[in-house]
């Protein structure tokens, strides 16, 4: 792989966990990881997460082989994602069965969403697995404290795919006294930002948009100059994809469609057994739908899902130059 890695004069207890140089994560995205751009992110000091249902689904890999074809790219750390939401037991099972392949083949840090990490703490801790979860809020946070995991990621409400309700600052308040390591997701597209995160008292940075605008993520060149033109106004909460607020760039597709979901979703989203089969139902095309607008230039399904952080990205980069930016100018930093 091509250009040097970074090397940073400062560590934090994210590098330390997840065994890296700069404290700097490529969040899983569902569609946009490809293990091009996990791997880039690894090779030049950061971490990338692998989206196993992306890996599979959207790229095309057996699991396992797609993890080994980034082990090509790169001997460093990478990461994998485990959503362990309950929506189903066919779901978990599979889920179950990636964390062990997953094992097999070394990846050691994992990154948890959506439910409770205990089960995923409590298979890869006794192998000297990681487990960091996904928060937007203390209750969430204090579940994952209790189930074992060693690092918070506290989703902001600038983030891209499911945002949170509260500010960089408000959440790093929140979530300060529960004596874990906190990650700042959301809103950071630029060195600046980085640095900004680092400074507040955060231990690391999770990105996710920037990434997308990279030579090496496989998204269309329509979605990725979207995001390099897009001003953060243009970026709008919809239920009409996932059931639940999903950040994208407002486009006509979407002007069109509306932001809120039919009478019909939210009246079953109210009711208990309404709610599970909706969400399943919202899975599954939202699954297909994001897939299908990946790499659409045809202007008919822009589906495009970005985060505020759109407003500091002004260019598509190679990743591993993002990583090396972003640890020049936090080089100097002395915080930890
Ligand atoms: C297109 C897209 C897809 C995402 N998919 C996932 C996902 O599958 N699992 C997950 O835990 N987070 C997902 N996220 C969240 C990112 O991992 C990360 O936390 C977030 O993008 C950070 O905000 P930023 O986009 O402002 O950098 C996604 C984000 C985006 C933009």
């Amino acid at each position: 792989m091509e250009g040097r890695a970074a090397s940073t004069t400062f560590a934090t207890p994210l590098t330390r966990h997840a065994g890296i140089e700069v404290p700097l994560i490529c969040g899983a995205m569902y569609p946009c990881s490809n293990p091009e751009l996990v791997g880039a992110v690894s090779e030049a000091g950061g971490i990338g997460i692998v989206q196993p249902i992306s890996l599979t689904y959207v790229h095309g890999y057996a699991f396992r082989e797609g993890l080994r074809l980034i082990r090509r790219l790169t001997t460093k750390p990478i990461g994998m994602n485990a959503l362990i939401e309950q929506s189903s037991r066919y779901y978990r099972r599979r889920m179950e069965e990636w964390i062990e392949v997953a094992l097999e083949e070394g990846v050691r840090f994992f990154v948890t969403s959506l439910g409770n990490p205990k089960w995923v703490v409590e298979r890869v801790t006794p192998v000297g697995g990681v487990v960091y979860h996904d928060v937007t809020e203390r209750k969430w946070a204090e579940k994952g404290r209790d189930g074992g995991v060693k690092g918070l990621i506290a989703v902001n409400r600038r983030a891209g795919g499911h945002a949170g309700p509260k500010d960089p600052q408000a959440l790093l308040d929140e979530l300060a006294n529960l004596g874990l390591p906190l990650v700042c997701a959301g809103g950071i597209g630029d060195a600046d930002g980085f640095v900004g995160a680092l400074r507040m008292g955060y231990a690391g940075a999770q990105l996710g948009t920037r990434f997308i605008a990279t030579v090496e993520c496989r998204a269309g060149d329509a979605y990725k100059r979207a995001i390099v033109e897009a001003a953060e106004d243009d970026i709008v909460l919809t239920e009409r994809i996932t059931g639940v607020p999903v950040a994208v760039i407002r486009t006509p597709y979407i002007d069109r469609l509306g932001l809120r979901a039919g009478v019909v979703a939210r009246w079953m989203l109210q009711h208990r057994r309404g709610k599970h089969l909706m969400r399943t139902i919202y899975a599954l095309r939202s699954l297909w739908q994001f897939k299908r607008s990946l790499h659409d230039e045809t202007g008919r399904r822009e589906y495009w899902q970005a985060g505020r952080s759109v407003r500091d990205i002004r260019e598509i980069l190679p990743a591993g130059e993002i990583v090396r930016r972003f640890a020049d100018a936090a080089r100097d930093l002395t915080v930890f």
